[in-house]
């Protein structure tokens, strides 16, 4: 398929971008890519933005927040960019504070350690606690729908985020928050019920605030469980969030790590896109979750650190992969690492584009 005849300006432009076709399973004149934490420390530009401030002064700035989101975009031909947030706000208007640690990265400075914490939990709306990101949305939006580029809001799946409020930031072994679901499971379930609440709110808030589409991190659920428990204690309340996102009206990415042993499981929780790592090759996760449904990955991110011919070697056993099916968006298979030279990053963008064009 050739490109447009008419380029329709606008709304109308983001809506026919490569990336949203490819999200509705359409063939695209290239395949798109755009890259998990493509804006952040491994551009000098993000680092000294961040000099004397904290991520919290960034975030509560929509300025520097869009102009941060559209950094990347300035350097590299990225068919998306990504508001620039974190995961962890929605917890502080709920009644957590947190902050980020340049050596031990997100806080969480009173993490839940009872029932009654969880009782105590506010929902508030996301227009009250999120309203700076949300106008952040609104500016980045406005200066991106004219060039075609769609903007993607996000925000953590309810297990990922239900691991920073036990845990108080990331962890290696997970075990309050297993504990909290064997010892306490109808509090694990008000505590995954608000948090499905919060974040299905601001994730139809980005979208209504012209977020083309919404992805949805679940960066450790498989990391941290077994197939059993994510069924049991995961999966139903991913599934009611990508229900909720119905409403947003805006294509939904379901993204994971470590699933690889129960990939099938997270596609049914939601979701029109499945978002996946490199532990396996990319055309067995899509022959797996249904070739009929939309893909976004999976390059491994250390790949970007090494050589060209090996980067290029990983770059083309993606595309050849996806064998020029409709429907995948390049990514790597989790977000870029703090070390990756943006130089790499031009490169593999650039190559994805010229392999991926029909
Ligand atoms: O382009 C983008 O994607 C930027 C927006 C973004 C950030 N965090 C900014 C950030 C996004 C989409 C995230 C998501 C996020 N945050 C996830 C899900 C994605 C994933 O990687 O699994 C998770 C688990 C977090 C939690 C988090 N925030 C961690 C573990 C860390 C420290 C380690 C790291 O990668 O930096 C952060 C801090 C953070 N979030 C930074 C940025 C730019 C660095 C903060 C700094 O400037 O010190």
């Amino acid at each position: 398929m050739g490109r447009p005849a008419a380029v329709p300006r606008g709304e109308d432009r983001a809506a026919a971008s490569p990336l949203l076709l490819a999200f509705r399973g359409k063939p695209a004149p290239v395949t798109p890519v755009w890259l998990m934490r493509q804006a952040g420390r491994y551009l000098p530009e993000y680092r000294a933005l961040r000099e004397g401030r904290s991520m919290l002064e960034l975030i509560a700035s929509p300025e520097l927040s869009t102009q941060i989101t559209l950094q990347p975009l300035q350097r590299f031909d990225l068919d998306a960019a990504i508001i620039f947030c974190d995961i962890l706000p929605p917890l502080s208007g709920m009644g957590l504070r947190i902050h980020f640690d340049s050596q031990s990265g997100p806080v969480v400075e009173n993490p839940i350690s009872s029932t009654r914490d969880i009782d105590m939990l506010a929902v508030p709306p996301a227009e009250e606690n999120l309203g700076s990101t949300l106008q952040a949305v609104r500016m980045a939006a406005a200066e991106l729908s004219p060039r075609g580029i769609p903007l993607l809001g996000f925000a953590a799946a309810p297990f990922t985020l239900a691991s920073y409020a036990i845990e108080g930031g990331t962890s290696k072994s997970y075990t309050k928050t297993k504990l909290l679901m064997y010892r306490e499971p109808a509090a694990w379930e008000r505590l995954m019920r608000k948090l499905t609440t919060v974040l299905a709110d601001f994730l139809v808030a980005q979208a209504r605030a012209g977020a083309k589409a919404v992805q949805v991190f679940d960066s450790w659920a498989g990391i941290a469980l077994g197939r059993d428990d994510y069924l049991r204690f995961v999966q139903p309340h991913t599934k009611k969030l990508f229900a909720s996102l119905k409403a947003a009206g805006v294509p939904a990415i379901n993204f994971s790590t470590g699933s690889a042993g129960f990939i099938e499981d997270v596609a049914e929780a939601g979701g029109d896109v499945v978002g996946v790592d490199w532990r396996l090759p990319l055309g067995v996760y899509w022959k797996r979750i249904g070739l009929d449904r939309p893909i976004q990955g999976n390059l491994d991110p250390a790949v970007l650190l090494a050589p060209w011919r090996e980067l290029r070697l990983g770059i083309d056993a993606v595309l050849d992969q996806a064998a020029g099916r409709p429907g995948h968006v390049f990514n790597l298979g989790h977000g870029v690492l703090p070390e990756t030279s943006p130089d790499a990053v031009k490169r593999l963008v650039d190559y994805v584009h010229e392999r991926g064009s029909r």
